[in-house]
């Protein structure tokens, strides 16, 4: 009574609030006050309380006209707080009761009056009360349930289910873990059932078709497993089916593949995608005449696209997509489907084979079909869609020019991806996006064509604009900032530009990555990126710039990773890149970039993961504060002129020292859109290959001070750098011994310490290294026996060791007694394989696709590396999507 008392007391100080009386007692015999019990229920403490005795008058309150009965208590969002009992038993007529976001409020356990209705709790915390499907089990006059986000866990047990008027139950956003109960499928009037994102596992009962009044069930979202039963076919009622997001497996012939089931004359809507569904689309399907949405994407149908689906007059969205489905695609499949507009078969293995004079009978707005393969000419029957907003048709096996007419069908585009084709001629001509579509962001991707000509004519008010790796010539316009105002990203890498960069490209206040490597942009880097405020990606690589770096570069307070090596850089590196306290990247490498390496750079450039400046002319000491970079993992002063010792403070390198701290580096910097992207990507020397790594790059941690004039001891505590994988020192002047401790670089992959002046004898615990998979120390001084052990032993190339004193052992001569152990090799190289993959799968996670596509293509890999980097392009796609 207590209880029930402060619940009271906590909604009447919230009518009290808002005051105003709502006047809704009001009928002919009603005399004006509200039955006494009633009130009484509702304040318990009324001598505290200035209110009106006549509680229907109280606003949410409103009570039957004719008995003066409280009959609907509406109270959602009052932001009632607390823990308590609801007792509002003696509010013997309620029938409606809202007390639903009311998120702070957390009821322990339920009584009502029978009488009631509607009951709508959603999103209040019911964990504690055990009981509550009792106390509902008591409601035969129920209608509507909503007890969504409740953190419900159980949904415990009755004898006898007497919800015999029950039409609607919400149960979504709970977490059941469990079964979904058998009580569930005695409801006998149930028309709408909502169960998604609720944790349910196990099979989905054949009971299901007991609900033989259903018209709407949704179970998504959960982790539902197994065949879905035929049985589903009986629910001659059912128009929108959400199964999407469970773990379903098995054909679906059974509830749809039946002529005279009866389920097929009243579908609607059917969601199936993202389960492990398998088998051949039933030809049936193109008996369900009523549907509306199929959506059947991300599982693992094959076979042929049976051509009854031409004849589902009603159908507005045909989802495919990322499946195993084959065969040939004619306009038979698209036949009837009068209503169609969104087409989306991408990921499967189609051969369109479609009339060039076919009239389509739809006006699609959506179509994706990359990966299809609908080429070798641009697709004809695309003439007639005049509402087009999105053409995905990348990878499409297209070797054609746009057709003219594609400019008549432009100005709905909002997103063209034409990537990945061989489109030959010049770029298409683009309307300007219709201004109905203010509000969205243009994205343009014609990467990997043969796109020729210039930019001269091509314009586009695009946001996002990719014409990477194309056949492009002449200028960068200097109109660029007039025509595409609001770019956001710009790639024109890898085409053959060669006039200056033009200025003018600073008026694009909006942009956010500029990439213009690999092409022959000559001459000076424009001074003024000033503007350019948002810019988080510079990559002006490969080209032959010349002359300094212009101070304006360094004041882009965002700057993220700056890319202007292999050109004809000159000058020191400018102090204004001091303020790019948020730097991740930066590579100045293989110019004339000269002077000392500053030391603000450790003190400033706080962020810095990768800092390549090798192949420059730099001279004097590596400063000590360059140890200050906590997080750089990737340091390349190679083949400069740099004098002096490695500081000992090395160790101090807390991201190479701490690999277990090696976390997710989400290290692209990228537009709102998944479509494109800029992906990160530094070359390295590893194992004496160069690599472009890029997807790969977040695993990387790699010290390069080669080919310079660094003299003294390799400093011992470069040792505790235990996940360094690359150590490359090679091609200095060090002299004394290897460091005893070598053994502690754990997990180094790759150590060249060759061409210096090292003494002594090889330290044992370099057998320690399990991974070492490339090692070179030949011209040196050092003498005695090479240690042995597992990894070491496959190491069988001689050139490893020579131009040394008195170096023997295995491999160098094998008649000293030392026996290579038996299985030694073996061992070795199935670890270094786990590891290899370990390394390659662990961060794939949160991989952004195109740059994870990208590694595919560019690093080099074993046959089944490759394999298994595609499919999991696949599975994290899935995940992303
Ligand atoms: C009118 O009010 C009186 C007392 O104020 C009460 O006894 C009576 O039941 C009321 N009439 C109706 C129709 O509710
Ligand atoms: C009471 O009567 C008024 C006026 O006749 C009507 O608008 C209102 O809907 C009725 N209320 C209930 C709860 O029946
Ligand atoms: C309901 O009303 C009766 C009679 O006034 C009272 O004894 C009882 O405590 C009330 N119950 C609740 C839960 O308020
Ligand atoms: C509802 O069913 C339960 C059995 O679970 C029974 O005890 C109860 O009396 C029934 N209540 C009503 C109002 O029919
Ligand atoms: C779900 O239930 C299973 C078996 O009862 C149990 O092992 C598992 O820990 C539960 N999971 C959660 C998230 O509660
Ligand atoms: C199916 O729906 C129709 C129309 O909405 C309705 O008349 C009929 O009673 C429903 N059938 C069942 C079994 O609920
Ligand atoms: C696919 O289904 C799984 C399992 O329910 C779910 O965890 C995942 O989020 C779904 N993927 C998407 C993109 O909805
Ligand atoms: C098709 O459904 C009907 C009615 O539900 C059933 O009697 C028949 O056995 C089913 N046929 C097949 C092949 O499953
Ligand atoms: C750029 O290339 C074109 C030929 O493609 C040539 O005619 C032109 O002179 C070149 N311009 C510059 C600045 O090198
Ligand atoms: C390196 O770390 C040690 C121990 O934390 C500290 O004393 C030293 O000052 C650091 N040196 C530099 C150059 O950061």
């Amino acid at each position: 009574m207590g209880t029930s008392a402060v619940t009271v007391v906590k909604i009447l100080a919230m009518l009290i609030l808002l005051q105003s009386a709502l006047f809704c007692c009001s009928g002919a015999n009603f005399n004006g006050s509200c039955i006494k019990i009633e009130r009484e229920a509702l304040v318990k403490f009324k001598a505290s309380l200035a209110i009106d005795n006549d509680c229907c008058r109280w606003e949410r309150v409103i009570c039957e006209n004719i008995t003066g009965h409280v009959v609907k208590l509406d109270l959602s969002r009052a932001s009632f707080q607390g823990k308590v009992s609801l007792h509002l038993g003696n509010l013997s007529s309620l029938q409606y009761l809202d007390l639903s976001a009311n998120n702070e409020l957390a009821i322990d356990s339920l009584h009502f009056a029978s009488s009631l209705k509607y009951l709508n709790m959603e999103g209040v915390l019911l964990d504690k009360c055990d009981n509550w499907l009792q106390s509902i089990n008591m409601l035969p006059s129920l209608l509507e349930l909503f007890l969504s986000n409740c953190q419900l866990s159980i949904t415990g047990h009755v004898s006898h289910v007497n919800l015999t008027s029950l039409e609607v139950l919400y149960l979504r956003g709970n977490n059941f873990n469990s079964t979904i109960p058998s009580w569930l499928f005695n409801v006998p009037n149930l028309q709408h059932l909502y169960l998604s994102y609720s944790s349910f596992r196990g099979s989905l009962s054949t009971e299901i078709c007991n609900l033989n009044s259903l018209a709407f069930l949704d179970l998504s979202y959960n982790s539902l497993e197994g065949n879905i039963p035929k049985t589903l076919n009986k629910l001659c009622n059912l128009s929108e089916l959400h199964l999407e997001s469970n773990k379903f497996s098995g054909e679906i012939s059974g509830p749809f593949g039946n002529s005279s089931s009866c389920i097929q004359n009243s579908l609607q809507y059917l969601y199936l995608l993202n389960n492990s569904f398998s088998g051949s689309l039933p030809n049936n399907l193109g008996q369900f005449k009523c549907l509306k949405f199929l959506l059947l994407s991300h599982n693992s149908f094959w076979g042929p696209i049976p051509v009854s689906i031409g004849q589902l007059y009603n159908l507005e969205i045909l989802d495919f997509s990322q499946n195993s489905l084959h065969g040939k695609v004619s306009e038979l499949h698209l036949l009837k489907i009068r209503g169609l507009s969104e087409l989306i078969m991408s990921g499967n293995s189609l051969v369109f084979d479609i009339d060039l004079k076919w009239v389509p009978p739809f006006q699609l707005s959506s179509i994706d079909l990359s990966s299809c393969k609908l080429g070798p000419w641009f697709p004809q029957w695309l003439k007639t869609q005049k509402c087009i907003a999105y053409l995905l048709m990348s990878n499409a096996s297209i070797s054609d020019s746009i057709p003219d007419w594609f400019e008549n069908i432009s100005s709905n585009i909002i997103g063209l991806d034409l990537s990945y084709n061989q489109i030959f001629g010049t770029l298409p001509k683009l309307r300007k996006l219709n201004t109905s579509y203010d509000a969205y962001y243009r994205f343009i991707l014609l990467k990997s064509n043969m796109f020729e000509g210039s930019l001269t004519h091509f314009h586009s008010d695009a946001s996002i604009l990719d014409i990477s790796s194309n056949l492009l010539r002449g200028q960068i316009p200097q109109k660029t900032s007039k025509i595409m105002p609001r770019l956001r990203l710009l790639s024109l890498s890898s085409n053959n530009l060669n006039g200056t960069i033009p200025a003018s490209l600073c008026r694009i206040e909006s942009l956010d990555i500029l990439h213009l490597s690999k092409n022959l942009l000559p001459g000076r880097i424009p001074s003024c990126w000033g503007n350019l405020q948002r810019l988080t990606v510079i990559d002006l690589s490969s080209n032959i710039l010349n002359g300094r770096v212009p101070m304006s570069l360094g004041s882009q307070q965002f700057l993220i990773s700056q890319h202007l090596q292999n050109n004809n850089l000159q000058g020191q590196i400018p102090i204004s890149l001091r303020n790019l306290e948020y730097l991740e990247t930066l590579d100045l490498s293989m110019n004339a970039f000269n002077g000392f390496m500053p030391s603000w750079i450790g003190e400033s450039l706080s962020s810095l993961k990768v800092l390549s400046v090798h192949s420059n002319k730099f001279q004097g000491e590596i400063p000590q504060q360059l140890c200050y970079l906590a997080s750089l993992r990737i340091l390349n002063l190679a083949n400069n002129m740099m004098t002096g010792t490695i500081p000992t403070c090395f160790g101090n390198f807390t991201a190479i020292a701490m690999p277990e701290n090696k976390g997710l580096w989400d290290y692209y910097p990228r537009v709102p859109f998944e479509e494109d992207g800029y992906s990160e990507n530094v070359l390295v020397y590893v194992k004496g290959i160069e690599r472009e790594y890029t997807s790969t790059l977040r695993f990387l941690y790699s010290i390069d001070l080669s080919g310079n004039k660094f003299a003294g001891n390799i400093p011992k505590e470069l040792m505790t750098l235990s996940g360094l994988q690359n150590l490359n020192l090679s091609e200095n002047k060090l002299g004394g011994h290897i460091p005893w401790n070598i053994g502690k670089l754990k997990s180094l992959e790759s150590l060249d310490l060759s061409k210096n002046d090292l003494f002594g004898s090889i330290p044992s615990s370099i057998s320690n290294l399990n991974f070492l998979s490339y090692m070179n120390l030949s011209f040196n001084h050092l003498s005695g026996r090479i240690p042995f052990g597992n990894q070491l032993q496959t190491l069988d190339d001689k050139s490893i060791y020579i131009g040394n004193n008195g170096l023997r052992g295995f491999p160098l001569n094998n008649c000293s007694g030392d026996e290579l152990p038996r299985g030694a090799e073996k061992v070795g190289n199935t670890r270094k394989h786990d590891f290899e993959m370990l390394w390659f799968y662990s961060g794939l996670g949160m991989g952004f696709v195109a740059g994870f596509v990208g590694v595919c293509s560019i690093l080099y890999f074993k046959d089944s590396w490759r394999y298994a980097c595609f499919q999991l392009v696949d599975r994290v796609y899935n995940k992303l999507w």
